[in-house]
């Protein structure tokens, strides 16, 4: 498998890594509109870039998928139309990539350009073509111009690019979902005098009105998710029959199967603990010193208010090998350095 860059749109994509990834778009956060601030950065946690190059340069990817004991969807090309339903901006999708082809198909759309302003160029694009506020383009934007870097022109191509949620859903405003995810659960009349038994929604797919569960005050979000007896291994092989929509295994932070992204309302979860602190990096989902991160595990997340969580459609164990291959190459080039 090899990645290749044809167009110099695809050309200027690929000297960007996940790191000059995340700076742009902490350098675009205040331009992308509240309903798509959290989702984009979960997005771009979900499907790093470092994972696919690590698959492109190895020699027996199916080796390196067990090794890195892998399971579900993680190659973007398998998901093009479907990575990103839970942003806002999916709904703007058919117009994104119409703009990103059109983007790709151009000799000069970067020419002097950064990549923060070429995301914008395409939200602006998007934005005119469908009469909304820029800032509602402007993460869908980005996920597009990455999935293009990741999957090549004509991969991007190759789907048919539609709106993959129902009429309903389609139609919420971005503030009716801003409103939906800042609701708490009333607890009755006598809620006050309520404590253990306080329950909390949590939310797992916004497009969907079964797709929730409740978990008690203060218990690991994929222990409330287990209380939901339906056949959802059925929908996502890697769940176990009657655990519930979150993929789980160990439960206790070894494992890196039951990662979620934390749409709305990260702050109602408990803070991370040690043993998720140290573990993230390992598994590769997210190194930071945040009490409240975007990605959490869910085995260790415990709910004190409703929240709205994504499940990505993969996990697995990659931090650790893409930092010894890291190591390996920056011995390698100072060797090099040192024998000339
Ligand atoms: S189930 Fe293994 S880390 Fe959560």
């Amino acid at each position: 498998m090899t990645s290749k860059a044809e167009t110099p749109l695809e050309i200027f994509l690929n000297r960007h890594d996940d790191e000059a990834w995340r700076e742009t778009l902490a350098e675009l956060s205040p331009a992308i509109h509240e309903v798509d601030r959290a989702a984009t950065r979960i997005w771009f946690y979900f499907f790093p870039l470092a994972l696919l190059r690590a698959f492109e340069q190895a020699e027996d990817p199916h080796a390196l998928a067990r090794e890195l004991l892998m399971q579900g969807k993680w190659f973007l090309k398998d998901q093009v139309d479907s990575s990103h339903t839970f942003l806002y901006g999916h709904r703007l999708w058919p117009e994104v990539k119409r703009a990103v082809a059109r983007a790709a198909e151009a000799t000069d759309a970067t020419a002097g350009r950064t990549l923060g302003e070429v995301v914008r160029d395409v939200a602006r694009e998007v934005a005119a073509a469908r009469g909304v506020d820029e800032s509602l383009a402007t993460g869908i934007a980005a996920v597009g111009l990455m999935t293009l870097q990741q999957v090549g022109l004509a991969e991007f191509r190759r789907t048919p690019g539609e709106v993959l949620i129902d009429r309903r859903h389609a139609r919420r405003t971005p503030e009716d979902i801003l409103r939906g995810r800042a609701r708490d659960d009333g607890q009755g009349l006598f809620g006050f005098l309520r404590t253990a038994d306080k329950r909390w929604t949590v939310v797992w797919d916004e497009n969907a009105d079964d797709r929730r569960f409740r978990a008690l005050d203060l218990q690991e979000v994929a222990s409330g998710a287990a209380t939901d007896k339906r056949p959802w291994h059925e929908q996502d092989p890697r769940c176990t029959t009657g655990e519930g929509p979150i993929p789980v295994q160990c439960r206790s932070a070894s494992c890196g199967t039951c990662w979620v992204g934390a749409l709305g309302g990260a702050e109602k979860l408990t803070g991370v603990e040690r043993r998720e602190r140290k573990m993230m990096p390992l598994f590769g989902y997210i190194e930071t010193d945040e009490t409240h991160p975007l990605i959490r595990l869910s085995c260790q997340a415990r709910a004190r208010g409703a929240v709205s969580v994504v499940i990505p459609p993969w996990n697995g164990y990659f931090g650790k090998y893409l930092k010894r291959r890291g190591e390996g190459a920056a011995e390698e080039a100072g060797e090099a350095v040192a024998s000339s």
